[in-house]
């Protein structure tokens, strides 16, 4: 069983959870991801780990309540535990050999982009983040990203805080500005990654995306993650989560990522309909 420490709300549906789990904290790298269970009879989801703690023994996760498993674990509590917290799993993201990199980040994506952008910090490069939310209210993580970047650009969709506008205009201004990265690591919604890929084609900088955000249950099994990249077939859960972005069939995974959005959404429906008929 995996006891949670501590549990933050850090917007209303956002929630970061510290999970005494010393194994996964001794072996976590950015990028990787855990699958956790709420319960025995629970499905699997993965959810890629935003910080960990080999010293304390816990692992960090910040989490979108988007369904019904992440709705069951909204309810636990600090004390409670988890039936399982497996990982680390996927491949790290590489991190080490660069001078200059830009992160960015799109709403809970920032999540992930944190520990990639910190380690890139800690191995010496000078670190850019453009960070993107809908507005003021969704924005996270702002003062960690703070203390680990070089240059932070806050970009709002409504200009309610920080720079009016997409990540992608952002940094297109930077990389126009002269600033030459050696890579740029994009984690975010689907769109976002695509657009950012594009961006950064014309100008040649090696472009990573984490496609984390499609995983389903993370096991290799379900196909859900399956994508292109450059004409192969991949899995992001077995050989990513990180791809070239310049490589991906993003037409291909736009399309199979609505599906499934639509698809999660009719089964939460489902779902809150079937426990609306227990209760009554
Ligand atoms: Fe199911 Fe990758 S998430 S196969």
């Amino acid at each position: 069983m995996y006891r949670i420490v501590r549990k933050e709300a850090l917007r209303p549906i956002v929630t970061l959870y510290e999970i005494e789990a010393p194994l996964v904290a001794k072996k976590a790298q950015p990028g990787q991801f855990i699958i956790l269970r709420v319960d025995e009879n629970g499905e699997r989801i993965p959810i890629t780990i935003n910080d960990y703690n080999p010293e304390k023994g816990t692992v960090t996760i910040i989490v979108q309540t988007v369904g019904s498993t992440t709705e069951k674990l909204s309810h636990l509590n600090e004390g409670d535990c988890l039936h399982d917290f497996v990982g680390p799993l996927g491949k790290a993201t590489e991190t080490e050999g660069k001078k200059k990199v830009c992160v960015v980040g799109g709403g809970v994506g920032c999540a992930i982009a944190y520990p990639v952008l910190k380690k890139f910090h800690d191995c010496g490069a000078e670190v850019h983040a453009v960070v993107g939310f809908k507005s003021k209210d969704f924005v996270i993580l702002e003062e960690d990203f703070q203390k680990s970047s070089d240059k932070l650009i806050v970009c709002t969709d409504d200009g309610s805080y920080g720079r009016k506008g997409l990540v992608t205009e952002a940094l297109k201004d930077l990389i126009e500005e002269g600033n030459q990265y050696d890579e740029v690591f994009a984690i975010g919604p689907m769109v976002m990654m695509k657009f950012v890929s594009l961006t950064t084609q014309p100008y040649g900088i090696p472009t990573t995306v984490s496609m984390s955000p499609i995983m389903i249950d993370g096991t290799g099994m379900c196909g859900g993650c399956r994508l292109s990249v450059g004409g192969e077939m991949k899995f992001a859960c077995v050989d990513g989560p990180d791809f070239d972005g310049h490589k991906v069939d993003w037409n291909l995974a736009v399309k199979r990522n609505q599906m499934y959005a639509e698809f999660e959404k009719h089964k939460h429906e489902e779902t809150c309909n079937l426990f609306k008929k227990e209760v009554q």
